[in-house]
């Protein structure tokens, strides 16, 4: 019997339309278009706007469009694992929400958390349902409304983050495409230079609380920066070395856009040019578990089936890793 591989059948992101730019950041921040584009690499994010959506509204979108495009019945999902790090709720899931919001009613659903992270921790997790025979059709998708936790008050963090979510369609092949390798790690110790202060067990919700600001992301940059470089470098040039690639033999890296500068540094690490490498920071910021899956759906036509790609991330926790797929498919281009 032939070894079972979870290949990547679809990809379709979302985002939505309201764009907020530099200028406007101008506006709201002591901030210039200069000092974010040449720190960051950004010049506009997308916010969700309107009473009552969340994370689970952009996620359902995306997943709506992948069935359509994927041609999949809903009924045939068997699971959906939502990462995200801006739960439309502390519970239920995310992804309980996003299935009844699709009519999923055939599957299980649960969120994974491992902020920026999460969507290569859920994509990996995903994988050995398939790769043990175990379900057939399992959705991945990220998802975060990353509005909902920042301080537009707060020049160094509200300049970097965006909504947006991405989901793929996961089915087994037989002919070796697909996730060949990941690897992941953590160290929580990192903790202390990203985080969200309040609303959870350790500290729940208050009015001391709110007045405090401890409801939106803290981060100490330089730190989670520096971390960010070398992890996703390390993690990087690891995967490859184990799976004896080249750069020549890298057609694509999709790493987490949190930053240029450090997907810059990653990619000189692989040795992989900038041609190689998927950038779309600039139009979305960092979307958190959107990033990686809204790469691929942009970059979805210039893929060719065969195609060695290497996926990377950084995020709080710390959380990172990297995960080595041949692309599946040729699109219809
Ligand atoms: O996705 C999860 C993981 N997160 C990351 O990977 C993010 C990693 N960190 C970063 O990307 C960068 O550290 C930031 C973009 C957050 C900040 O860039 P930086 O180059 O590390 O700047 P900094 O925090 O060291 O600040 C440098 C200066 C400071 O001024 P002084 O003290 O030198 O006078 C800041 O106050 O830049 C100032 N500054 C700003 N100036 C204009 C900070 N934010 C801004 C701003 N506009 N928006």
């Amino acid at each position: 019997m032939r070894k079972i591989t979870a290949a990547i059948t679809g990809i379709q992101g979302y985002v939505p339309d309201y764009i907020l730019t530099n200028k406007e950041l101008e506006t709201l921040v002591d901030t210039n278009d200069e000092w974010i584009t040449t720190r960051t690499g950004i010049k506009e994010r997308r916010i969700l706007k309107g009473e009552g959506l969340g994370s689970s509204d952009m996620g359902a979108e995306a997943i709506k469009g992948l069935l359509e495009k994927t041609k999949t019945k809903v009924e045939e999902i068997d699971l959906i694992i939502c990462a995200t790090a801006t739960p439309d709720m502390i519970f239920p899931s995310t992804a309980c929400v996003i299935a009844d919001k699709i009519g999923a009613t055939n599957c299980f659903a649960y969120d994974l958390m491992a902020a920026c992270s999460g969507f290569l921790y859920s994509l990996a997790t995903a994988s050995k349902f398939i790769e043990t025979g175990t379900y057939k059709k399992v959705v991945v998708v990220g998802s975060d409304k990353m509005s909902s936790i920042v301080d537009y008050t707060e020049r160094s963090t509200c300049i970097i983050f965006g909504d947006g979510a991405g989901a793929v369609l996961l089915e087994p092949s037989e002919d070796g495409f697909g996730i060949q390798d990941s690897i992941l790690k953590a160290d929580g110790s990192g903790r202390e230079f990203l985080h969200l202060k309040a609303g959870g067990s350790v500290k729940p919700s208050s009015h001391a609380t709110v007045e405090a600001k401890e409801h939106f992301v803290f981060q100490d940059g330089q730190p989670v920066f520096k971390a960010a470089v070398k992890s996703m470098a390390d993690v990087s040039e690891e995967i490859m070395n184990r799976n004896n690639l080249t750069a020549d033999d890298v057609a694509w890296l999709v790493p987490h856009q949190a930053n240029k500068r450090i997907i810059d540094a990653t990619a000189k690490r692989m040795g992989v040019g900038e041609e190689k490498v998927m950038l779309n920071i600039q139009k979305y910021g960092n979307t958190t578990n959107g990033t990686i899956p809204l790469c691929l759906w942009e970059w979805e036509s210039q893929l060719n089936k065969g195609d060695n790609i290497i996926l990377a991330a950084f995020g709080g926790g710390f959380t990172w890793g990297s995960i080595y797929v041949k692309w599946a498919y040729n699109s219809n281009k």
